[in-house]
């Protein structure tokens, strides 16, 4: 059904003085996102003529999330209510013939569900279709009021309902199909009768029920799509439902997560690229295992056949097939070709490339690197600005000194190169195909291929040296204890 007849408007207005925070409530965070981008993005699928979001508190930064998402914003200042938000929003609503109207903190809705509404909304020829859900604790939501099987009288605040409508667990979700030509007019004639001096849009419902047009009422199938986040316990609430759908989407696309309930998954993160699920976005490789209390955070991607281990966060991280990330590693924004392993406790910063096989162990930290096939680097290392070949061994301790104070400057290592343990590579400085570096050097100039860098104190040893030192030591000591003694013992005998 084409939608070029209608708008989105979304209500991002408020303050949200219930979650007691310097941060507009739009702008807090659940399921990985902004409530109010999920919004924008749940609204994007009706292709409607735009989207127009009613920004006040904090309008600069909600614009500045809404605005690339091709939404437009219009200001709400000061912010009398969710009434007062619609007339803000009219003059932005240009030929539109129906809105969805829905408010920036519900960000759970689908989009199949908007949809729905909307075609509800046309088939009944109404002036209002509300969304509405029936919750087992209706509380802090407004009420619907029923005037037939399938039509609204009214919708009452909390703070407005007489001891009989408090019993209702049928509630409004804020979000409405509304035939415009239909809602000024009721608007218009709403007042601002509640303690707060608000105008509310849910009193049109009212007196479009009363003007006897049709007030419809779609229910949602699935509750929980409705939630509002009022307090941070709805945040948490809201949270963990999104971080579920997302789990259970990659678990039905052949993924394995152990304890899922531990486990943290933005919603751009895809696991592995050869089945499509739901969302044509999300791709999932089978067989990849998460494992406990791990954190996948970003655009990260994974593919098939992958071990991530327990407490091991990725961000914004690419891993072919077949890796493996030990447990409690850190990750971000670096590339793992098929085959890779690192960790237990490798920390991997910006802009790495690992490829195919190479691998990281522990305590090595990573930094702008690439590590060449077959590579390795098992054991205590910092490597910045290295270029790494293939099949190289990177000694225990190694450390590129890539920093004077003032500037970076780059390593590069060939194939097949043998650093020696506890190594420093002080940048820049080339290393040749093939080359050795001996344990414990201090290399500051280039290592030709083939040859042997060697930068340390030479040892000598001097036989019988420590035997000779130890008989020495005790011949010392005996003197002392014996003329200690002795004068001790004289003077207690005068005595
Ligand atoms: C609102 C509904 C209530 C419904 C509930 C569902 C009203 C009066 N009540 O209550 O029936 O059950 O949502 O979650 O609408 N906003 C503005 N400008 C304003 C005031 C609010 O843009 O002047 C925006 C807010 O930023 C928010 C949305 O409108 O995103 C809803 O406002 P909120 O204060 O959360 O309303 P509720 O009390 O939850
Ligand atoms: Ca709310």
């Amino acid at each position: 059904m084409s939608n070029n007849d209608l708008t989105n408007v979304i209500l991002a207005a408020g303050k949200g003085t219930r979650l007691k925070s310097s941060l507009a409530k739009v702008l807090h965070r659940a399921g990985g996102r902004t409530l109010v981008e999920h919004i924008v993005r749940a609204c994007g699928p009706l292709k409607g003529r735009e989207t127009v979001v009613v920004v006040g508190h904090q309008a600069e930064q909600v614009a500045a999330i809404v605005e690339p998402l091709e939404a437009v914003t219009v200001l709400q200042h000061p912010q009398n209510g969710t009434g007062h938000a619609m007339l803000v929003a009219k003059r932005s609503l240009g030929r539109a013939k129906l809105a969805v109207v829905l408010p920036g903190d519900a960000p759970l809705v689908r989009t199949e569900t908007l949809k729905a509404l909307v075609t509800a909304h046309r088939n009944g020829n109404a002036a209002a279709t509300i969304l509405s859900a029936v919750l087992a604790d209706p509380s802090g939501y407004g009420r619907v009021v029923r005037k037939s099987e399938t039509t609204v009288a009214s919708i009452v605040e909390e703070s407005q309902l007489t001891d009989e409508q408090r019993d209702i667990n049928e509630i409004n979700s804020a979000i409405y199909c509304f035939t415009l030509e239909k809602l000024w007019p009721a608007l218009a004639q709403v007042k601002p009768k509640n303690k707060h001096r608000e105008l509310y849009l849910t009193d049109a419902i009212a007196v479009l029920s009363a003007k006897a047009e049709t007030v419809l009422v779609q229910v949602a199938a699935d509750s929980r799509e409705v939630l509002g986040c009022n307090t941070r316990a709805d945040l948490a609430d809201v949270d963990r439902i999104f971080r579920e759908w997302k789990r259970n989407a990659l678990m039905d696309a052949g993924v394995t997560i152990q304890l899922p309930e531990t486990v943290l998954i933005d919603p751009d993160v895809t696991v592995g690229e050869d089945t499509i699920i739901v969302d044509p976005d999300v791709t999932v490789g089978e067989d990849t295992i998460i494992e406990p209390t791990v954190q996948l955070l970003g655009k990260t991607k994974i593919g098939a056949r992958c071990t991530i281990r327990t407490g091991s966060v990725l961000t914004d991280a690419i891993l072919g097939d077949e890796v493996t990330v030990e447990p409690h590693c850190v990750v971000e924004q670096s590339r793992l070709d098929d085959g890779v392993i690192i960790g237990p406790f490798a920390r991997l910063r910006p802009n790495n490339h690992l490829k195919a096989g190479a691998r990281i162990g522990n305590f090595v930290e990573l930094k702008k690197s690439t590590i060449g096939e077959g590579a390795k680097a098992m054991h205590l290392s910092y490597l910045g600005d290295a270029k790494i070949g293939t099949k190289s061994n990177i000694g225990a301790g190694t450390i590129t000194c890539n920093y004077d104070g003032f500037h970076k400057y780059p390593t590069s290592i060939g194939n097949k190169v043998f650093i020696g343990s506890d190594t420093a590579l002080v940048a820049p400085v080339r290393v040749g195909d093939g080359a050795y570096i001996a344990a414990g050097s201090t290399i500051t100039e280039n290592v030709p291929a083939d040859g042997l860098g060697i930068a340390r104190g030479r040892q000598v040893n001097k036989p019988g040296w420590a035997a000779k030192k130890r008989r020495d030591l005790a011949a010392a000591e005996k003197p002392k204890k014996t003329s200690k003694r002795k004068p001790r013992r004289t003077s207690r005998k005068r005595k």
